[in-house]
């Protein structure tokens, strides 16, 4: 199908891939296929994005999300229930997977919210989930929350892990240690953080959402659990708020400098690259809305800096396809190998850009990352077939009930 330079088991390689019924079937140097200008990846995972709709149509729909997604160079999101209603009962799960079919234009999977509420029958639900979706996690479980039914105590946490065979992704900030007030850094001490993951690793092994301090990143490596990073809390700090203003609220929020530049210096040894795609209008942002979209910008920007030597491509590719792949149990996803789908990304590294959030896709209109460069995909496959050509949308390629 493809023949270029192709990242292929840790490396590039000069070879040709060849794709039946939407999967590899053959990668290698004899393989014949259409030369394509640039380099080929995996196309990516996002496993934490927010794309809301239900009642927040005007923040961003499923199909806008996900058509950012694929100009991202993104075949699979996987979305949180965090939405407006909560995605709290198997009725409200079955419905926004509907909509996900009808109106996704990638992959779309979506965790489970554990409430307050239905945390005594949680078993039961995921049961039912499970009989007709592959239901990636529970998750992202808050343990600080301004919705009480979101916010899960240590107790609830311990009950239902000793209860469930699902992964339990976490976000994971203590309460005591999260005050209100603008900007929320000054007020969501680093501590809270610390001591969420202290007490949670006490508890059981979990997939850490968005890790954004030394010191809870070092107690996770040293476990059973694994965690993400996310773009901004790589590249921002609470410098930051003089550039972004009111818009700087994000959870958990941005760290000094020193930090954000320890955890950079440390990707390598970080699971998963996730965006923490959290959408909010600028009316939203202004009022103090936490959040930033990047669902879009994640891995143009870090293509980039792997072009630059900031990151290495061997690690890009690792925590932004083969271990959300692996971690979240995404079978025939992650990897340029035989029997995977032909999920692919190319990126001219040449092209480079200035992102500017007109070109964006997002229906929230704005990006923290105005003007910082990256190389967007050129042409996406999903599962064999062209769905991004020359940067441009082709057709409606996902028509599944259930992607995994
Ligand atoms: C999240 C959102 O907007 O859904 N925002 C964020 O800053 N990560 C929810 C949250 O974590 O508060
Ligand atoms: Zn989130």
């Amino acid at each position: 199908m493809l023949r270029g330079r192709i990242f292929y088991r840790g490396e590039f390689v000069e070879a040709g891939i060849e794709v039946e019924e939407g999967k590899i079937r053959r990668v290698g140097k004899l393989v014949d296929g259409r030369k394509v200008k640039g380099v080929i990846l995996p196309a990516g995972i996002d496993v934490h994005v927010h794309l809301r709709d239900f009642e927040e149509k005007h923040k961003e729909t499923i199909e806008t999300g996900t058509e950012a997604a694929l100009h991202g160079g993104i075949c699979l999101v996987v979305d949180q229930p965090n939405t407006k209603p909560v995605v709290d009962s198997e009725d409200i799960y079955f419905r926004r997977m509907e909509v996900a079919k009808k109106k996704a234009f990638v992959d779309y999977t979506l965790n489970f919210a554990l409430t307050n509420s239905n945390c005594d029958e949680i078993d039961i639900i995921v049961e039912k989930i499970r009989r007709k979706y592959y239901l990636p996690a529970i998750g992202e479980v808050f343990i600080q929350h301004n919705n009480e039914d979101l916010q899960i105590g240590y107790e609830t946490l311990r009950k239902v892990v000793s209860e469930l065979q699902s992964l339990i992704t976490l976000h994971a900030e203590d309460p005591e240690f999260v005050k209100p007030g603008f900007p929320n850094f000054r007020f969501r001490s680093r501590e809270a953080e610390i001591r969420a993951v202290e007490k949670a690793l006490k508890i059981s092994s979990f997939h850490f959402c968005h890790i954004s301090t030394k010191d809870a990143a070092e107690m996770i490596m040293e476990s059973d659990s694994t965690f993400e990073v996310t773009p901004h809390h790589l590249l921002f700090s609470t410098e930051e708020y003089a550039r972004l203003g009111d818009a700087v609220n994000v959870n958990p929020p941005l760290r000094s400098r020193d930090e954000v530049e320890w955890l950079l210096r440390n990707f390598h040894r970080a699971d998963v690259l996730a965006s923490d795609h959290a959408p909010h209008t600028p009316e939203d942002k202004k009022a103090g809305a936490p959040g930033f979209p990047g669902v879009e910008t994640m891995y143009p920007i870090f293509v980039f800096l792997a072009t630059r030597g900031v990151v290495s491509f061997r690690d890009l590719v690792e925590k932004i396809a083969a271990n959300p792949a692996k971690i979240f149990g995404f079978r025939d996803y992650g990897e340029i190998e035989v029997g995977k789908f032909a999920n692919l990304a190319v990126f001219e590294l040449k092209n480079v850009e200035e992102i500017n959030a007109d070109k964006l896709h997002s229906k929230c209109g704005w990006t923290p990352y105005e003007s910082f460069k990256a190389i967007f995909p050129k042409e996406v496959y999903l599962r064999g077939t062209e769905a991004l050509e020359c940067g441009e949308r082709l057709g409606r390629v996902i028509e599944t009930d259930n992607p995994v």
